[in-house]
Parts: C-alpha cells; structure tokens; sequence
C-alpha cells in the first residue's frame, strides 16, 4: 500500500537527515534506505510491523483507533510506577509529538492507564489493550508495565501514518517471555567502556525486553572494578598503555560510586547487572599486582597486563583464596544480583599447575589422577566463599578438557552452580550433561551468540582477529534456546549474547557488533517457536532499524536479506 504523500514525506526528510549523520558505507545506507522506504510502503501503516521481539499473543481489534490529545492523560494509581509513567510521556512526546500529563489517582475518561496488580518483579507478564475508549497496561509489576510500554512504541513506530495523526490501531496483546534470562554480556576488561556508553548500551537493550547485562570486569587486559581494600588492583590493573587516556579503550575502572549509580540505573530499566570476575585463568591483570598468587615454583618472569597471557592462579596457594574472599566480599555487597560469574574457562592448567611443584604435591595428597582434577579443589574453596556470602556461582560450561576429560562422562559441577554453555558444538553434550546432573543452564552457543563474530564474509574483516566462523543474522536467528528438546527446556534459564571486546574499542563498534543480530537474540529469549519466522522478523526489524539509525546508533546494515526484495 501507497503511503499517504504527508506520511512518505515525513519518512524521506528523517532519512535525508539521517544520511548526514552517519559514516555507514554509503553503498549499504542506499540499500537500507531503499529497503526502509520499500518496507515503508509494505508495512509502515501496521501496528504489528515493528514488533521486536514478538510478542506471544497478540488479538487484532476491529473498532475505531484510540486518539491521544493534548487533553489524555497518563493515569497511574499510586507513585510506584512513576517511571514507567515517565518512560512513556518521553516516549510519547518523541513519536508524536505530544506532552501527557502525569495524574496519580483514580482518574476516569480517555485516558491512558498503566495499571500494577501487585509488586512480584519476577512476574514479566503483560496485557496491552487499545480500543476508541481506552489505552490501559495492566502488568504484576513495573517490569511487565515497563515491557507493555516497550511493546505500545514499537506499535508506534510501526504504524506511521496513524502515529502521525495521534491514533492508536485497536489491538489485544497479552505476552510474556519463554525464559527468564535474556542477556548480554559486555567484555569492558579487554576494552573499557565508560558508565555513559553502558547506560546507553542498556536503554537499547532494555527497549528489546533484554533483562540482565552480564559486565566481564577482569581479564588478563585489566581489572576494571574498584576494591577498596586492594586500591593497586585499579591503580594499576585498569592501566595497561602508559600513554593511553584514563578513560579507554585501553585504560580505565568503574569506581564502587559508578557502579552503585549504573546498578541503580538498570533496574530502573529492569536490567539486573551481574558481574563477572573470571578466575583461575584470564588473571594477568591481577597477577600482575599480587605475583605472590601465581604457581611460585614458575615465577621467573614478571606479568604484564596485557601482553602475558595464559598464566594461572596456583591452586596450592593461600594468598588466593585470602585475597578473593575479601574482593568477592566487596563485590556481593555492592551488586544487588542474585549471581555471581566466575568464569572458569580457558585455564591453561598443564602449563600452570601441572608444572608447580606444590600444585604437583597438593594433587598427590588430594588423591587425584590428572592437575585438572584441581579445579574441583579451587573452586571448591571459592564456591564455599560465594555461598556464604548468599550468592549464586555462575560457570563458563567447560567440557573438552578441564572438568570432564574427552574420554569420560564424569561431570564434576556442584549442582548449585549455574553453567553457561559456549563452546561451538559442544550444547547438545552440555544441555544433557546439565539436565542429568540438576545444574541451570544459560545458553550462549559459539555457533549463534557470540557476537564478536564477523557477521558477513568480507564484513570489517579486522574483527576476525582469530578467525572466527562467520555468524550471519540469519544464522543468530535460526537459534532455538532449547536446540529442539522441548523437554530440556525446564532447566534452561535463558539466552546469552556475549560480545568480547579484544578488537572492539569503542561504542560505535558495540552497537556496530550488536545489532542487527542482537534483535534474533531477544527474540530467541522471550517469543516461542511457534511465533517466530525469519520471513516476518526480517521485516519487522526495518523500522527499529531505522529508529536506531535516527538516534545515532551504529549497526550494521543486513544488506544481504533484503537484496531478494530490492534487487532481484
Ligand atoms: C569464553 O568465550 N572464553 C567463555
Ligand atoms: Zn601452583
């Protein structure tokens, strides 16, 4: 259908406009501004044509639209959802141009109303309902009043046309999410990144139902959260370039007063941030400020952060254990997660502890065959700290050659710990060793969600600093959090994308890495299989693609799933 000639207009200024602001290839910005205007005029008068994720249950109403004037109000019963009420008259005045006043009480009339049952946080659910009379959210919690709103702008955004004349299409949407986890993670120890780039990172994350932000904080490249009892943890292990400013890519720390301002800022945008120190390996930064940590009997060669990698922290040695118990005492205090990440993966455990006479000695006494077998003995002693301190351990699922040898199926993982599946081809063996076994499991498959992957042949090939398979949007969308086993699903908490960060530098290069592919992950984590087809999701993603574009936000264009539309 032929957009109105006032609608088409609107569309061709905003993109003009948008042409100025952007260093994308010029190549892809006339592809995507061909396929926007082409999807324009396919869907831009649908309310459900922007809809991303999708949600599970939506009722299309006959009747007339709901019109919002200047005279509508924003109802809520009482202060607990003043900022949702706030999310939305922002949210409304930039779609259409329209500033509601806020009215707590009840209120009766044409009104828009966003309506909290109770205060049950985990409830995610949301019913959205428009017709001529009314506008109303009604949710258990603010979050689902959040989600509710997410959903109405994106109806917005969809439906152009009637958006530009204030109307609202009649429709019934009751939704929630098939998992309870949808995350991203960010890798700021390799690159940082500073708290005004993660809050924007999570305002976009959050507008795609995203619920955790997962933050890497320490790796062999820096030690990016600040301990008080240990200041040279920062002072030295946040700056690895001499020359370099204090503010990244290279340098850089979130100081215990950020942290608290950017937790509090993601659960206003219900994201719970769940911080991530990977230990016994990924710990040149660490070690580099306590060598007394490393295997001793190995220490010849001084650490430096940023250029030693595969160095350990010796199992055998007290210092370790002394020095997380007081780090992770500060960590559990000031994040509000229930979970703890604590990495676990890629320990180079011959070269270390296979080598250290006393890890050699402990390994004697302990009864144990290989030095791998230690890693029950290490993380044995820090889980007994993350429990005390009323935490959740959360794992890199390891199989190939740390917990579980190639020849055996013995699966050493306390129940209680939560694992993270990664390694390419390695879910199936993990989603059922996990199931037998009791652990959760958090899906994040190499093969679908690891976001550091170029996304296209050719596609700034410098990001495949180590020759990574190529993960197309497609391929990101073909992922089904429960790979196909519906009966696994139970044990499933959910999706994670991760996004390492040793060639990403800045936040232009995040979003650039995130998105589009981001958009097929919050899909996965929260719409069923039975609502999701790569034919609509393609479609649908145009219009926030195109939003993202008008609020300066890099990504990458999809060139390759519209060329069947625009230039066959
Ligand atoms: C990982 O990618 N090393 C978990
Ligand atoms: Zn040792």
């Amino acid at each position: 259908r032929a957009l109105s000639s006032a609608a088409s207009d609107v569309y061709k200024r905003q993109i003009l406009c948008c042409t100025f602001y952007f260093k994308i290839e010029m190549k892809y910005i006339v592809v995507l501004l061909i396929c926007l205007m082409w999807g324009g005029s396919l869907s831009a008068q649908q309310n459900l044509s922007a809809l991303v994720p999708m949600p599970n249950h939506v009722e299309k109403q006959k009747g007339k639209a709901f019109v919002v004037t200047d005279k509508t109000w924003i109802v809520i019963r009482n202060a607990s959802l003043r900022f949702e009420a706030e999310e939305l008259q922002r949210m409304l005045e930039v779609q259409m141009g329209l500033r509601l006043n806020i009215q707590i009480g009840a209120v009766k009339g044409k009104h828009i109303y966003l309506i909290s049952n109770s205060q049950n946080e985990i409830l995610e659910h949301y019913r959205l309902r428009v017709n001529s009379k009314k506008l109303e959210i009604s949710a258990e919690s603010s979050k689902g009043i959040f989600y509710g709103i997410q959903t109405l702008a994106q109806l917005l955004l969809g439906d152009a046309e009637n958006t530009a004349h204030h109307r609202v299409t009649p429709v019934l949407i009751e939704d929630s999410p098939r998992f309870a986890f949808r995350g991203l993670m960010l890798d700021v120890a390799r690159h940082f990144l500073p708290v005004s780039d993660v809050k924007r990172f999570i305002d976009l994350m959050a507008s795609f139902k995203y619920n955790v932000l997962q933050l890497h904080l320490t790796d062999d490249q820096g030690w990016r959260i600040e301990i008080k009892q240990y200041p040279q943890l920062t002072k030295i292990g946040a700056f690895r370039n001499k020359k370099g400013s204090d503010q990244g890519p290279d340098n850089g720390y979130y100081t215990q007063e950020q942290l608290k301002d950017l937790i509090a800022y993601a659960a206003q945008r219900h994201v719970e941030i769940i911080p991530e120190l990977d230990i016994p390996g990924h710990t040149a930064a660490v070690l580099a400020v306590f060598p007394e940590m490393l295997c001793q009997s190995l220490n010849t060669v001084p650490v430096q952060i940023g250029k030693t990698t595969d160095v350990m922290m010796c199992a055998s040695n007290e210092h370790c254990y002394k020095i997380y118990q007081n780090i992770l005492t500060e960590v559990a205090g000031l994040f509000p997660s229930r979970s703890i990440h604590l990495g676990g993966d890629e320990a180079v455990i011959e070269k270390n502890w296979g080598k250290c006479s006393s890890c050699q000695v402990l390994k004697e006494k302990l009864g144990y065959q290989k030095s791998s077998d230690l890693m029950n003995y290490f993380f044995g002693k820090i889980l007994s700290i993350v429990r005390k301190l009323k935490k959740e351990p959360i794992l890199w699922c390891e199989l190939n050659n740390i917990w579980m040898p190639a020849d055996s199926y013995l699966f050493n993982y306390p129940k209680d710990v939560t694992l993270v599946s990664w390694r390419a081809g390695l879910t199936p063996l993990c989603q059922e060793l996990t199931q037998k076994n009791g652990n959760s499991l958090i899906m994040a498959p190499g093969e679908y969600a690891y976001l550091d992957y170029p996304q296209y042949k050719n596609d700034l090939p410098e990001y495949n600093n180590w020759g990574m398979p190529i993960t197309t949007l497609e391929k990101t969308y073909q992922f089904d959090p429960a790979y196909g086993d519906e009966f696994s699903e139970k044990h499933i908490r959910g999706v994670l994308g991760t996004l390492w960060s040793e060639a990403i530098k800045d936040f232009n290069r995040v979003t650039y890495m995130t998105y589009p592919r981001g958009l097929a992950l919050a899909e996965a984590g929260w719409t069923q299989m039975e609502h999701r087809t790569w034919s609509s999701f393609k479609q649908r993603i145009c219009p926030n693609l195109y939003k993202m574009m008008k609020d300066g936000i890099s990504f990458r264009v999809p060139f390759e799933i519209f060329s069947s539309y625009v230039c066959n």
